[in-house]
């Protein structure tokens, strides 16, 4: 079982994955999280140059994520699934079709394609999507790295890329609204899990 989580910087993401990997470690399996762009040694120092590096331009930017994402896949995601874990990653190749493909205008096809070849068609049995507003988000993200930086007209982009995506792949990706309380949140998503795996 291999799950993902998505949504704009400060959507709630990050702590539903965290209660969700709680809640399937409870009933005794073995979960491996994961976090983009970092969780490997390559990825780490990806991350460094892609969030506080220099500017660089979209493909570059584009490519780093998914060396990173190559890296993530080869030695822990799939080893894990092929050893039966669950596995629940903090952002994938969606959050590259909204944040590069979408937001910064590469295209969601084009990056797609990238991100497929370097994930070796890898993709997700679910994806939860977290929306938030523009406003919410703002209030909940703090502005440490680069594309955190950004402001509200690349976040409102990357929410439009996010809803884009939910109608391109309506079997995979389930929205929620990621201002519902947290604890009834993580439940509404154990029950979508239950009923898609
Ligand atoms: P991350 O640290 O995962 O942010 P958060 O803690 O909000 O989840 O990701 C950092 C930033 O990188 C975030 O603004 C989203 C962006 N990002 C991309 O633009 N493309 C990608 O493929 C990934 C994984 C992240």
């Amino acid at each position: 079982m291999f799950v993902t989580f998505e949504g704009a910087d400060g959507s709630g993401k990050s702590t539903q994955a965290e209660l969700l990997r709680d809640a399937l470690a409870a009933e005794g399996r073995e979960v491996v999280l994961t976090r983009e762009p970092g969780g490997t040694e390559v990825g780490e120092r990806v991350r460094q140059l892609v969030l506080n590096g220099p500017e660089m331009s979209g493909w570059a930017e584009a490519a780093l994520f998914a060396a990173a994402r190559a890296e993530l896949v080869a030695t822990v995601i799939r080893p894990a699934l092929d050893r039966g874990a669950a596995v629940i990653a903090d952002r994938y190749v969606d959050s590259s079709l909204a944040y590069q493909g979408f937001a910064r205008g590469l295209g969601i096809d084009a990056v797609l394609e990238l991100n497929l070849a370097v994930v070796q068609q890898l993709m997700p049995d679910l994806t939860v999507l977290l929306l938030v507003d523009v406003d919410e988000a703002r209030r909940r993200a703090g502005a440490t790295d680069r594309l955190e930086r950004e402001g509200d007209g690349f976040r409102s982009l990357v929410n439009a890329g996010y809803l884009e995506l939910a109608k391109m792949f309506p079997e995979r990706i389930v929205a929620l609204d990621g201002t519902q309380p947290r604890d009834e949140l993580s439940e509404v998503i154990r029950e979508r899990l239950r009923s898609r795996i």
